[in-house]
């Protein structure tokens, strides 16, 4: 699939965009540690040039706090297309300002800032209300383009369908437009605190913001990774009365019922819409997608991807549709790739359902809004999704444990040698090796 998508995208030459995905090389040739793909379930640590300032609007930031997602996964899988050998992966990190191009005026060096997942033009008409993730403006992806009739914003270490741009799972990531895609933090807000603005917190505030979770509704949840276990806590924040969270990682359904949440667990119970209708009579008001389109649940949507007659499957979506009301409403924040088959569109029609994609999350529309009303009060502390930190070292090991859910991990701190001691309550540094199978 990747050689095809590069040879397709190739052929179809690049969509104009204000920044380049190419970055100079320091002039000294120094290197450092970083995490690039190389083929399906093979990631491994390379040494790559130091990226210097390319362009006048960049920033180099030196990381002090990366980490992985389960959209990371997706990448593993080779499950987005367009992605190269050798491409650096990572989209969500923090740091210092390390060096800074000539036009830009409101960083300076040594300031600790944390970067969107998404590089925005900050002008065009999405970026003016900042609909970052949606910006016109710099992503190169004609395939994108093709695909979906529009193309989202470039994204650090999502492959080229997202731009090609060098990710943050390393030691040093240019900034592509440094005043508009890194945000200063305060001494006060620790990096365990603040890294999470640069994807996880956003994204699940507008998962829950977007599909328009009001006072007393009943909320499901699919998943509960990082991103359903926030989009349950801001669920609560918006005053949902009752959640019924739905995975089967023991530790995560776990935690979810230690929060209070009604929980499902789908190896189980095979029938999810008779058991929520048991639990809800009349159905969810809102259903929220927090899973993953790579791990079918069926045999024959197994088959179906294996032989490429679906890019993505439909189980979730179908389960949320039939578990709501009528008139219910249904987000997607979960990433989607592609088409999938066997979709129930006659139950999302004659019941009325209100499907939602909430795109990949605006990033800049919410991440001042969570660090100054939630995090600084101390009213959202996303502390309580880290269940581990290891060094930069660590990082291919990492994406096998993340990918096989071990050792009840969760969100994961990932420290490099420019990073502060781990902060108190949060965990001390460990190796995967050392982690439980
Ligand atoms: N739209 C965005 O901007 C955005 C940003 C970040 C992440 N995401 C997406 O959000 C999703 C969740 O991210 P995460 O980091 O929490 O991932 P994760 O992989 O840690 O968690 C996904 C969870 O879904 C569960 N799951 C799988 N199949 C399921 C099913 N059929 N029913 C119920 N649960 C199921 C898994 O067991 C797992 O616990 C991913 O798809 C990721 O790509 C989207
Ligand atoms: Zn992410
Ligand atoms: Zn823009």
């Amino acid at each position: 699939m990747q050689t095809a998508a590069n040879i397709v995208q190739s052929n179809m030459g690049k969509m104009p965009t204000v920044v380049n995905p190419q970055y100079k090389h320091r002039e000294d040739g120094s290197t450092m540690k970083a995490l690039a793909w190389f083929g399906t379930n093979d990631v491994r640590m390379v040494d790559a040039p130091i990226p210097d300032v390319s362009e006048p609007d960049d920033v180099i930031v030196k990381v002090t706090g990366t980490t992985i997602c389960g959209s990371d996964l997706h990448l593993y899988h080779g499950e987005i297309m367009a992605l190269q050998k050798g491409d650096i992966l990572g989209h969500e990190f923090m740091g210092k300002v390390d060096r800074i191009g000539p036009n830009v005026k409101n960083l300076k060096p040594g300031q600790r800032v944390v970067a969107s997942f998404q590089i925005a033009c900050g002008k065009c008409k999405f970026c003016q209300q900042k609909l970052s993730s949606f910006c016109d403006n710099t992503n190169t992806s004609s395939l994108q383009n093709y695909m979906y009739g529009t193309r989202d914003a470039g994204f650090f270490g999502y492959s080229h369908f997202t731009g090609g741009f060098p990710g943050g799972q390393a030691e040093y990531v240019r900034v592509p437009l440094g005043e508009v895609n890194l945000l200063p933090i305060p001494d006060e807000v620790s990096d365990e605190k603040a890294i999470y603005l640069s994807d996880v917190l956003p994204t699940s505030y507008h998962c829950v913001v977007d599909t328009g979770v009001k006072e007393g509704d009943t909320v499901g949840i699919w998943g509960l990774g990082p991103i359903g276990q926030c989009c349950a806590r801001w669920a609560k924040i918006k005053g949902a009365s009752r959640i019924i969270a739905i995975d089967q990682v023991p530790e995560r359904l776990a935690f979810a019922k230690e929060q209070g949440y009604e929980v499902i667990d789908f190896s189980k119970e095979k029938d999810i819409t008779k058991k929520i209708h048991e639990l809800v009579p009349g159905g969810l008001d809102v259903a929220l997608d927090c899973g993953t389109f790579h791990e079918p649940k069926t045999l024959l949507h197994r088959g179906m991807k294996m032989l490429m007659l679906e890019t993505d499957v439909p189980e979730t979506v179908n389960e949320m549709i039939t578990s709501v009301r009528k008139l219910g409403r249904c987000g997607l924040i979960a990433a989607y790739a592609g088409f999938t088959n066997g979709f129930n569109i006659g139950a999302l029609m004659e019941k009325g359902v209100r499907l939602i994609g909430n795109g990949q999350a605006p990033v800049h529309k919410y991440w001042k809004e969570i660090l100054q009303d939630y995090i600084i009060p101390g009213k959202f502390d996303p502390t309580f999704m880290i269940s581990h930190r290891v060094p930069i070292d660590d990082m291919a090991k990492l994406y096998v444990a993340f990918d096989k859910r071990i050792s009840g991990v969760e969100k994961v701190f990932v420290e490099t040698q420019f990073s502060a001691p781990s902060s108190e309550g949060c965990p001390s540094v460990s190796r995967v090796d050392s982690w439980k199978s």
